[in-house]
């Protein structure tokens, strides 16, 4: 999954080897998530990659583990997922089944438990989902918050959420909160003043919901100036953007400079030509149109057009309650049309790119060495089995001399 060779197109190297460092992960200073201490994006990071290649050629190592003819692709990097938050909304899920649309709407339920739930209560469930994202594969995840909406609130969940990434996102520009009804500017001058002040220290990224169709989410200019504030406060950019009908997301987070702008289930021409030829992620989660049984993203004419696209996941209560990279990977080749190397590259190598990371999403000398093992010979199977859990986080087991 060498970054060199360009969008979608993985290194494959039959009869390899991998040789790790162990602990040579701890030694680095690089890596976002690693000021501070915090874990540097996800809890599977042993060691470094050493060198990669033929069997035939490896270098002597303290300990050798063969997985058996088995497929060995770079854990992958969830780069949206909202997992701090309390309660679930299984009765909104079969309610869409029989024909109830999607608005945002249910989210004030969500923001009701959560800020009715314990810190305790919060941190297990959180600590849960990762656990559940690293048994499928997952090495590196991103967290937001978003279901707090007060300043406490917010602060809450950024804190927890650092506790299991380096990876943060202030979300307070999810939807206007019920005690601002009616008041969304003033709720946006909240989250780019008091709210931004005592987030940001806990955060990476900041994000916004813009969907200027929806009476709960923020329109363009709203989304702008949540964006150029947490700019102006150190935080790289993201949205949402084109889930529930086209509108300006798309272009204003290219304009921006944004890392990754998020959905793109509606897109125009103009979004897509927006979108080639800048350095924005077009971040797709086919678990959301899954789940809201919506119509799928255009992988093709994204891909097509050059654009760099990672998938994600989305987990979250409402619109795609699923911790799934594979999932999410079989969704995209039979529904997206994408090939299966085009989606193991998205959820690598372009979720990297969607969080501007160089060392995780492939397994060149020097990256992170989170290794995915699948039981099955090639990473076709990971679409061609779907459902079947084919793919495990490798924890490398420290050597007696801790070299
Ligand atoms: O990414 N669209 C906004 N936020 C989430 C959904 C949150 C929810 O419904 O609880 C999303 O789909
Ligand atoms: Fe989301």
């Amino acid at each position: 999954n060498d970054p060199a060779l360009g969008v979608g197109r993985l290194g494959i190297v039959r009869d390899a080897a991998i040789v790790v460092e162990v602990g040579a992960a701890s030694a680095s200073a690089e890596g976002p998530g690693t000021r501070d201490g915090m874990p540097d994006g996800g809890p599977a990071s042993v060691g470094r990659v050493a060198w990669v290649g033929l069997i035939a050629a490896a270098p002597p190592a303290d300990r050798v583990i063969d997985v058996g003819g088995r497929a060995v692709v770079p854990s992958f990097v969830d780069s949206h997922t909202h997992l701090a938050f309390a309660g679930d909304r299984a009765p909104e899920f079969a309610a869409r089944m029989a024909g109830e649309s999607y608005d945002g709407g249910g989210i004030a339920s969500t923001v009701a438990a959560t800020r009715g739930a314990s810190a305790e209560a919060l941190r297990a469930r959180l600590a849960a989902l990762v656990a559940e994202a690293h048994a499928q594969g997952t090495g590196t995840i991103e967290v937001k918050s978003g279901y707090g909406l007060t300043v406490a609130d917010e602060v809450r969940l950024l804190r927890l959420s650092r506790e299991v990434t380096g990876e943060t996102t202030f979300l307070g520009a999810h939807v206007v909160p019920p005690e601002y009804a009616g008041r969304a500017d003033d709720y946006v001058d909240l989250v780019t003043g008091a709210m931004l002040i005592e987030c940001a220290p806990h955060a990476r990224w900041i994000d916004v919901f813009c969907e200027p169709g929806s009476p709960h989410a923020f329109d363009g200019d709203q989304a702008r100036a949540v964006l150029v504030a947490g700019r102006r406060a150190g935080l790289g950019l993201r949205l949402h953007a084109g889930q529930l009908g086209p509108g300006p997301g798309v272009r204003l987070g290219v304009e921006l400079g944004a890392a990754a702008v998020d959905h793109c289930t509606h897109l125009t021409v103009a979004d897509i030509d927006a979108l080639t030829g800048s350095t924005t992620v077009a971040t797709l989660l086919p678990g959301v149109e899954f789940s809201t049984r919506s119509p799928y993203p255009d992988a093709r004419a994204l891909l097509d057009a050059g654009v760099r696209v990672a998938l994600a996941t989305d987990c979250n209560p409402g619109t795609s309650f699923t911790s799934s990279m594979p999932l999410c990977i079989a969704l995209a080749v039979r529904e997206m049309h994408m090939t299966p190397a085009e989606a193991l590259w998205a959820a690598t190598a372009g979720g990297a790119l969607a969080l501007r990371r160089d060392d995780v999403g492939y397994l060149g000398v020097g990256a992170h060495a989170d290794l995915t093992v699948l039981e099955a010979p090639s990473h076709e199977h990971l679409a061609y089995r779907p459902g079947v859990p084919l793919a495990r986080s490798m924890a490398l087991p420290p050597v007696a001399d801790g070299a």
